[in-house]
């Protein structure tokens, strides 16, 4: 069996479209008619399905492996432009349901935070804060690139989406894994625990060195809502943690919430895009 195959989710942002029926941005607009109604649809169902292989296979060692892999960074290089526009062909023509384009979708969020009036590097941070996901270009499978993150080298919280298919992982008979604390020391700090391999600490690592640590920190652990959603993982946060996760929640909630009536024209905005890129960032990243 070809683990790359495996790919349940028609298009890879229903994973997203999920996050949003799990924490509507009005929670009374969620009725419970409608959360059934979505528990039993087959969207609902290919969800599932893509957390039970994310679950089941990403351990402390596969982990490992895709970093080995990814984080040497030879892939290739590209401008920041350029991996926004590769990630743009990532689109499902089958999908009928599908509003956004992944630059849209970028676009949209970087507008709001700047409509908001915040500062420069929060409005590339929210342009820039998907392009991780061009993993999905290099081979690899959606529960290897989106959804919820978490610490792999102790045990799963039960706050995880889906927690009950942990029992398919092999580190939850581990007795090196699977204590609340694991390989770690209580309140060690998040930059000494290993997350879920994903597109997020993917572009972490390929920017880390160019952008404020706020910028970082939501870039890192946006998709990690057992802890800025649920607060699962205290005991392995330090101060500056706790501190930085203001900010990775003030940004989810443009990520999630920000969908606009009107899209944005991308052929307008390019300039202004290109002038932000280009004050942060090098010509060229290594992916
Ligand atoms: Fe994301
Ligand atoms: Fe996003």
């Amino acid at each position: 069996m070809d683990l790359n195959n495996l790919n349940p989710l028609e298009n890879i942002d229903h994973w997203e479209d999920d996050l949003i029926k799990r924490y509507p941005e009005n929670k009374n607009e969620k009725s419970q008619k409608e959360f059934r109604d979505y528990q039993n649809s087959k969207r609902a169902e290919t969800v599932r399905e893509f957390y039970k292989l994310n679950h089941k296979y990403q351990s402390y060692n596969f982990v490992c492996e895709k970093e080995n892999r990814f984080l040497q960074f030879k892939q290739g290089e590209m401008s920041l432009w350029e991996a926004v526009e590769f990630l743009n062909t990532l689109i499902d023509d089958s999908d009928p349901d599908i509003e956004l384009d992944q630059l849209q979708h970028l676009l949209q969020t970087s507008e709001a935070i700047k409509s908001d009036g915040h500062p420069d590097w929060f409005v590339l941070t929210g342009f820039l804060h998907d392009v991780g996901k061009v993993l999905c270009l290099f081979g690899e499978p959606q529960w290897a690139v989106v959804g919820d993150t978490f610490p792999v080298g102790c045990s799963f919280s039960k706050s995880i989406v889906h927690s009950e298919y942990f029992s398919l992982n092999p580190d939850s008979t581990n007795p090196k894994y699977n204590t609340k604390l694991g390989i770690y020391k209580e309140n060690c700090g998040l930059d000494n625990v290993k997350m879920s391999w994903g597109h997020d600490e993917y572009l972490y690592q390929i920017v880390k060195d160019y952008l404020p640590q706020e910028a970082l920190y939501m870039i890192r652990y946006h998709s990690f809502y057992a802890q800025h959603k649920e607060q699962a993982y205290d005991y392995l946060m330090n101060d500056t943690d706790l501190k930085m996760f203001d900010w990775v929640r003030k940004f989810n909630a443009y990520d999630l919430y920000s969908k606009a009536p009107v899209p944005p024209d991308s052929q307008s905005l390019k300039p202004y895009y290109e002038d932000l890129v280009s004050k942060y960032l090098p010509n060229t990243l290594n992916f």
